[in-house]
């Protein structure tokens, strides 16, 4: 459920053209409990396991000097960093998230950091890109969300999602799948129980252009690997974070977890930890062409 109350938003860096009243939304982010400094260290293994792919497709857009970007969910920040770099002191890279204490650390003066929920964000500017990863699986009503950030793209401008699906997990060696595979189950459950979708990035490419978005280009990511990855070790943050959650589901119990823990933590292990689908829009479209 949705409860909300009138209150006033600081941004972080003022920016001139916005005068906006946000409201205190409780959304169901899973996350909002976890300790600081554990909670960076999960963004940063989120960056550094990701920004690669993430930096790959946003550079395909030609994006270059003078550019305007929207950062949705900007986490710990690499991304709004390297943002900043690509289109210089004559950009712009604004930077949404309802959480911004680990975006303090960016001080270039093209980066504007707004704290705030996307759910009453409006800003009177139009971006030449926009992306958000792992952020709209999070919330409820995300297509109304989506199609309301669409909206804030420029003629020809594109909008970026990056969207897990967790239904595509799978722990392939035996020693680890019966209680991995567990922890898997609890952990969609546990999604479902909030009235959100574990297969939200699956399922985007058929919902995006129901809401005024065409599909430019698509491609999707099955992470398929090795204990001690990056990927692993994100997954065993995750579920160190959410092992209460997956316990609640009854599906799982505590000793699942450790054993799941341990296998993120052993090289020779083997698991698809979930996939990741990147969808790459522009507004009013008509046809879905696949990439690759
Ligand atoms: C899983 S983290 C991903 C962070 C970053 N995008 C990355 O991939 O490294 C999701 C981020 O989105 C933010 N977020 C989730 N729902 C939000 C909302 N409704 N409004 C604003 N920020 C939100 C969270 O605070 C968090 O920083």
């Amino acid at each position: 459920m949705i409860a909300s109350t009138t209150q006033s938003y600081v941004f972080a860096q003022p920016l001139n053209f916005v005068r906006t009243q946000f409201k205190i939304i409780m959304t169901p982010y899973i996350f909002t409990e976890n300790e600081q400094d554990q909670e960076f260290r999960r963004l940063q293994l989120l960056e550094q396991a990701f920004d690669e792919k993430t930096k790959e497709t946003i550079q395909n857009t030609g994006i270059g000097l003078g550019w305007k970007c929207l950062e949705i969910g900007a986490g710990a920040g690499s991304i709004l960093q390297w943002l900043s770099e690509l289109v210089g002191p004559n950009g712009l890279v604004v930077g949404l998230d309802k959480n911004t204490t680990y975006l303090q650390h960016l001080h270039e003066p093209q980066i504007k950091i707004i704290e705030g929920l996307i759910q009453e964000f409006d800003l009177d500017e139009q971006f030449d890109v926009i992306h958000a990863r792992y952020v709209f699986v999070h919330n409820l009503d995300s297509y109304k969300l989506i199609a309301q950030i669409g909206k804030l793209l420029k003629p020809g401008g594109r909008l970026i999602l990056e969207e897990p699906d967790f239904t595509t997990a799978r722990w392939i060696d035996p020693q680890y799948a019966e209680s991995g595979n567990r922890v898997n189950r609890a952990m969609n459950a546990m999604f479902r129980n909030m009235g959100l979708n574990p297969a939200f990035g699956s399922e985007m490419p058929v919902e995006l252009p129901r809401h005024g978005l065409e599909i430019v280009s698509l491609h999707g990511d099955m992470h398929l690997c090795k204990g001690t990855s990056p990927v692993a070790q994100v997954m065993a943050a995750s579920t160190k974070v959410l092992q209460q959650r997956y316990i609640e589901t009854g599906m799982v119990d505590e000793q699942d977890i450790v054993k799941y823990i341990e296998g993120t933590d052993d090289s020779r292990s083997l698991a698809i930890y979930y996939s990741t689908i990147s969808c790459v829009c522009q507004k009013n479209a008509e046809q879905v062409i696949p990439e690759r």
